[in-house]
């Protein structure tokens, strides 16, 4: 068995799948350009598992330093996080994320198969389902219009990975569509870290209850929901990065080209997570009702029996060890890993 490299490892996905990675023995080779992570986590995951991994700070896009890694180092699978995910910064710059996510992967995969090397786990997304069909939503659900270039560079990237196995079925690929992940290891010392304001809705509720921001806008209260607010599959960043293993696993049977939904199966409102916020850890939540924020979906949750009966994984933690994990960490980092 040779090392796993995780592109994007230094992120909050890639961090928390590292040290779970590292918890069950495998050796891993982070490849991370820091444009959206900080070299700090790497002290962070050594004072978890007790082991540094090995780290190259280089671009998926840089084809000679991919060269260089793979030369070296003795890769058997690659996990594949490296790709911007800004929703709103991919309308504002289509190149600059098509090039990143979709010209860095045809790179990585291009120089994994002139090392031989021809199994990979792609972070995709529910994105790809659009408006989804029905909820909950099966992997059979057909995909759907993307609303954004972010979401296209994740639908056509599967697509891709699709073909690329389909033509060579040497190759082995584990498309993994996560639902809406949150939460933070239980160490309180690893976490999501995002940039400026946060687009999302757990970042955004930890900056309000830390003081950093005054008061939540929940996007639309008039959606055919519970509580007219939009719901989603809230899934802990342990869990998911559990999953990965448990593909590795998967990867290691030779499985041909494999798609999974990863979520709990369980939609939560808008207010539901802020109620079960401020119960969780004691804290009041300001928040006004704005306009519906376009391009959002009133319900998206996953029926992820598919990823329980093949790989043997289940989402164990619930939505207040989310809301208490996301805390912890904003809480001890306010500003995330600058301090
Ligand atoms: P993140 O930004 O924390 O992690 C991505 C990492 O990739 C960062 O550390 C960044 O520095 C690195 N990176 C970006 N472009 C790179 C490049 N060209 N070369 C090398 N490294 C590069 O994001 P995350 O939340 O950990 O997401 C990980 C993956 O999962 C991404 O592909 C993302 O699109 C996907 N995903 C995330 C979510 C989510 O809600 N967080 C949902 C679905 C899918
Ligand atoms: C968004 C992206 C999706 C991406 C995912 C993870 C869109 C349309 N979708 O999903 O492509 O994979 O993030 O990065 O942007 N909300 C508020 N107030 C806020 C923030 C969010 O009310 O300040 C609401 C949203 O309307 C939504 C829910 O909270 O109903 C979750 O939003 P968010 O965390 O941004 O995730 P998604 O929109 O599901």
């Amino acid at each position: 068995m040779g090392k796993i490299l995780v592109t994007g490892g230094a992120g909050f996905i890639g961090s928390h799948t590292v040290v779970e990675l590292q918890n069950a023995g495998r050796e891993v080779v982070i490849l991370d350009n820091l444009s959206n992570a900080s070299e700090k986590v790497l002290g962070r995951i050594e004072a978890i598992t007790g082991k540094a991994p090995v780290f190259y700070k280089a671009d998926i896009r840089d084809r000679q330093a991919l060269d260089d890694i793979f030369s070296k180092e003795d890769i058997s699978a690659v996990i594949h996080f490296a790709g911007l995910k800004a929703v709103g910064e991919s309308v504002a710059k289509p190149w600059e994320y098509y090039d990143n996510n979709i010209t860095g992967t045809l790179t990585l995969v291009d120089v994994m198969r002139k090392h031989g090397c021809k199994n990979i786990i792609f972070s995709s997304s529910a994105t790809v389902y659009g408006n989804p069909a029905f909820v909950p939503i099966t992997e059979e659900c057909p995909k759907g219009q993307c609303t954004n270039p972010y979401g296209w560079t994740k639908s056509m990237l599967e697509q891709i990975l699709s073909d690329i196995q389909k033509a060579d079925n040497e190759w082995n690929v584990i498309l993994l569509r996560y639902f809406n992940p949150i939460g933070a290891h239980k160490s309180g010392t690893m976490g999501e870290n995002p940039n400026g304001i946060p687009n999302n809705l757990m970042p955004y509720i930890t900056q309000v209850a830390v003081g950093k921001l005054k008061e939540l806008g929940v996007f639309g209260n008039d959606y055919d929901t519970h509580d007219g607010t939009g719901v989603r599959d809230y899934i802990h960043v342990v869990d998911l990065a559990i999953g990965h293993v448990k593909a590795l696993d998967k990867i290691d049977e030779k499985p041909g080209l494999k798609i999974y939904n990863l979520g709990t199966g369980q939609g939560y409102s808008v207010l539901d997570i802020v109620k079960n916020f401020e119960e969780a850890n004691g804290v009041k939540i300001p928040y006004s009702i704005k306009d519906r924020r376009p391009g959002d979906i009133a319900e998206c949750y996953a029926d992820a029996s598919l990823a329980e009966k093949e790989l043997g994984w289940k989402a164990q933690y619930g939505i207040r060890e989310m809301c208490e994990d996301s805390w912890r960490w904003q809480k001890n980092n306010p500003n995330g890993y600058e301090g």
